[in-house]
């Protein structure tokens, strides 16, 4: 008799464990299909972006005036993008701003030639991220991807966004981001970009068609 009732309960423990099991798988089942929509919906959310900002790019560099991106080289050091010799720095005609390479990207330090493009000056930004650029018209899914193709270890990207100066004024900003590394160790130290007003360029391609 008393061997009777163990058994019975040792059955419905058993039956309790089969079931909680059960649970368990289906919940893990339910959590990774989830985790998979999930990761479906971004990544078709990203292939669109890239396809929005690939198309914007092409009309650009599509355009008569080769001048605006294919001359554009890109430092491939900070000592490079930022010459502690102020006057090899300020008489480089590019427009550039180099950024920590983590976190929201703070500025470290820029040129002349960015200082005219976006009416700030160094001691101003430094410290700061470029969002101080950034406004309503600004391309933040563009420069989000672009941002992330430097992660994926493309040495340099391309993308177009409305920017905004200090006074306000808004220009359309050609950027080239790449990685700045470090010479012995290959190592990415910051990030830097080359800024280029096209606005000019694109309305007289817009004022020829
Ligand atoms: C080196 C570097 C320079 C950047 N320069 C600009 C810029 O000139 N204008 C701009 O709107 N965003 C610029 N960005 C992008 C912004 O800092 C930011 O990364 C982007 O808007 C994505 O932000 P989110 O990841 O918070 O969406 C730059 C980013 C880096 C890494």
């Amino acid at each position: 008799m008393v061997a009777r009732i163990k058994n019975k309960k040792s059955n419905v423990d058993l039956r309790t464990q089969i079931d909680g099991a059960k649970i368990v798988k289906e919940k893990e089942a339910a959590w990774k299909k989830f985790c998979t929509i999930q990761r479906t919906r971004k990544f078709l959310k990203r292939r669109r972006i890239r396809k929005e900002s690939d198309a914007i790019l092409k009309e650009v560099l599509e355009m008569d005036d080769a001048t605006i991106t294919s001359g554009v080289s890109v430092p491939k050091t900070l000592a490079e993008a930022l010459p502690t010799d102020i006057e090899k720095r300020n008489n480089d005609m590019r427009a550039i701003v180099v950024t920590e390479a983590t976190g929201s990207f703070n500025m470290v330090g820029c040129n002349k030639a960015w200082e005219n493009l976006c009416g700030f000056a160094e001691c101003e930004i430094v410290g700061k991220d470029s969002s101080i650029l950034q406004g309503p018209d600004s391309n933040y899914a563009g420069l989000h991807d672009a941002v992330s193709r430097l992660f994926e270890g493309e040495p340099k990207v391309n993308v177009i966004t409305n920017n905004y100066r200090k006074d306000g004024s808004k220009f359309i900003n050609f950027l080239t981001l790449a990685p700045l590394r470090d010479e012995a160790s290959g190592k990415i130290t910051h990030f830097v970009a080359i800024l280029n007003d096209v606005g000019d360029k694109i309305s007289k391609r817009k004022n020829k068609a």
